[in-house]
């Protein structure tokens, strides 16, 4: 039963590449996949690109081409819930798709086709990443890189979209918007609601788990940058192998 493992920029799969064992390069659909194994368990290694349809082309090619049984997200996101804050991580329980407006014809944020506005992640695989995320930043599993300071780990919904949200007044207006609906987000990103469309048209187990790396406001790009490069790696290998070993 392999493992898709998926990341969105090459800096956040760096540190996951370096500890595949047996690691083989393949190219397909014009992207670089890395098969190979993690704690003895078969993976593939894949990056999604940034926004809902590269992140589609490349979950698609996971399922289609290396007929991978289920597919880990890992990557970083702005935050937008009250307390989820920079070095915090959140598990995600569901995704939407926060640019999704086919009204009047559909209610705002529906998929249209599809009769739902959320799509659930695996519970189990969900739990197994709490697990791994905990671990990670208590105690022994602690990495340096952030600030000390206790952070937190999330459960809960995350919105995706073709933007990068930064601006204090885009990610207000972003999380009331939503609340009023009764979606309470806790973080934004462009990629995970798409895989898990996917995930859900083949009837494949998906969970996500993202480091926050800034708050989706006026700094974000700059908080972002320095994040990815410093901290997102490290951790996303942390998570991962903790969750390897428990699959
Ligand atoms: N990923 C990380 N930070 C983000 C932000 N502020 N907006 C969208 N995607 C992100």
């Amino acid at each position: 039963m392999t493992t898709a493992i998926l990341s969105a920029l090459p800096e956040e799969q760096a540190s996951l590449v370096a500890r595949l064992e047996r690691a083989q390069r393949l190219t397909h659909a014009g992207r670089s996949f890395w098969r190979g194994e993690m704690c003895e368990r078969p993976v593939v290694l894949a990056l999604s690109g940034i926004g809902k349809v590269a992140a589609a082309t490349t979950a698609t090619a996971l399922i289609e081409h290396f007929g991978v049984a289920r597919i880990v997200f890992t990557g970083v996101a702005g935050g937008l819930g009250d307390g989820v804050n920079v070095g915090d991580v959140v598990v995600a329980q569901a995704f939407l798709q926060h640019d999704m407006d086919a009204s009047p014809l559909f209610p705002r944020w529906e998929l249209p086709g599809y009769a739902r506005t959320r799509l659930d992640c695996d519970a189990h695989l969900s739990t197994l990443l709490r697990d791994a995320a905990r671990n990670c930043l208590s105690g022994a599993g602690r990495l340096p890189g952030l600030d000390d300071g206790a952070h937190r780990v999330h459960h809960g919904l995350v919105a995706s979209g073709d933007r990068f949200v930064s601006s204090a007044q885009e990610a207000r207006q972003l999380r009331e918007g939503l609340g009023l609906a009764g979606h309470n987000a806790l973080a934004v990103e462009m990629e995970g609601a798409a895989v898990a469309q996917v995930c859900l048209d083949y009837a494949i187990p998906f969970a996500a788990i993202r480091t926050i790396s800034d708050r989706a406001d006026d700094t974000a790009h700059v908080d972002f940058a320095h994040f990815v490069q410093t901290v997102a790696s490290r951790y996303a290998e942390h998570m991962v192998r903790g969750l390897m070993q428990t699959l």
